[in-house]
């Protein structure tokens, strides 16, 4: 029997080259070897975003496109949306129940989220009960399926840890080692930065979408800092002290590449607009097949839909097993 994996994003809409450099395709090679629980997290987009669903709907819809433009398989995962599996919400009550305050409250991510709200941009807000049980919800879903391992960038991790105590009391607790201590499978791929050098992300306007045409992404590559130092195309340059451009070359290009422009860029052989031209050649031939693929879902959503319907259907099933022993072992009525 295979290993079991659950992992999630939340439904952000459409992803960008962090996403998929970062998690998807590391999902994409886990897809053999485990059997893959992946789903979109609507209820936890909810917990900051309540009060802007319009595109909410749309937002899943991107977010498994992308998915399965990059080469999530739903012959061989199980892709669904977490909020279509309601036995999710049962067993977040239970494991809410057992969890002590305080262990919420040290969760890293929240103690972030609870400072950017208080500032003047979060308008003064306090953390709403939501937000507060993220972790909770979080471990609901991975031990919904009983995971073993949890793909995810390393900003995730904590969470995990607070998954493997929450598992741990529970069995604890009810007295039968039912649920597994899942672990954290972290991928080894350098992170890539946003275009201005900063964490890439969609709300800082930095960021390089899985979908934008190859048109917006040579103009976007464009506008990537290089060496700041550097007047003149002739000047020697600095490739360790540009800052975006040849970083991602070191992602993007073959070892032979990367050596002849950094040779190049040392000597003064090779200007910033020239070099930045080629990588985005270079992003835009490793990204054509993922977006023609993007295209055919595009003009296809009802395959998109059929594909979430179906999913949700598997994962609810597997769901429903695993509640059934969870009440049990509580001794619910
Ligand atoms: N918190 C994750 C994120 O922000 C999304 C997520 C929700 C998740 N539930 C999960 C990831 C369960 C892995 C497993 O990206």
């Amino acid at each position: 029997m295979k290993e079991i994996i659950v992992s999630g994003m939340r439904s952000t809409g459409k992803l960008h080259l962090g996403h998929y450099l970062g998690v998807i395709q590391n999902w994409v090679q886990l897809q053999d070897k485990y059997d893959c629980y992946f789903f979109v997290a609507d209820w936890h987009a909810l917990t900051t975003k309540y009060d802007k669903t319009d595109d909410l709907r749309q937002n899943i819809l991107d977010v498994v496109m992308d998915w399965l433009a990059c080469g999530i398989d739903p012959k061989k995962s199980v892709i669904y949306v977490q909020s279509l599996i309601p036995e999710i919400a049962e067993l977040n009550i239970y494991l809410g129940m057992i969890t002590p305050q305080n262990w919420v409250e040290r969760d890293p991510c929240l103690k972030d989220m609870a400072k950017i709200l208080k500032t003047k941009e979060g308008q003064g807000q306090q953390i709403n009960y939501g937000l507060m049980g993220y972790p909770v919800l979080m471990s609901a879903d991975i031990m919904m399926f009983n995971a073993n391992c949890v793909p995810v960038g390393s900003d995730q991790v904590a969470h995990i840890e607070i998954t493997r105590d929450i598992s741990r009391r529970f069995n604890n607790i009810y007295g039968e080692e039912f649920f597994h201590e899942a672990k954290p499978l972290l991928n080894n791929c350098s992170l890539i930065c946003g275009l201005d050098g900063n964490k890439m992300g969609k709300s800082f306007n930095n960021d390089i979408k899985i979908s934008d045409s190859a048109e917006v992404t040579a103009k976007k590559v464009m506008s990537a800092i290089t060496d700041r130092s550097r007047l003149r195309k002739d000047d020697p340059g600095h490739p360790d002290e540009c800052e975006v451009a040849f970083k991602y070359w070191t992602i993007f290009g073959e070892e032979e590449e990367i050596q002849t422009v950094k040779c190049e860029c040392e000597k003064g052989l090779r200007g910033c607009a020239q070099c930045k031209r080629q990588l985005g050649e270079k992003i835009n031939a490793r990204l054509s097949e993922i977006r023609e693929r993007r295209r055919y879902y595009e003009q296809n959503p009802q395959e998109v839909e059929r594909i979430i319907e179906e999913g949700s259907a598997k994962a609810r099933a597997k769901a429903q097993e695993i509640l059934k022993e969870v009440r049990r072992l509580v001794k619910m009525y």
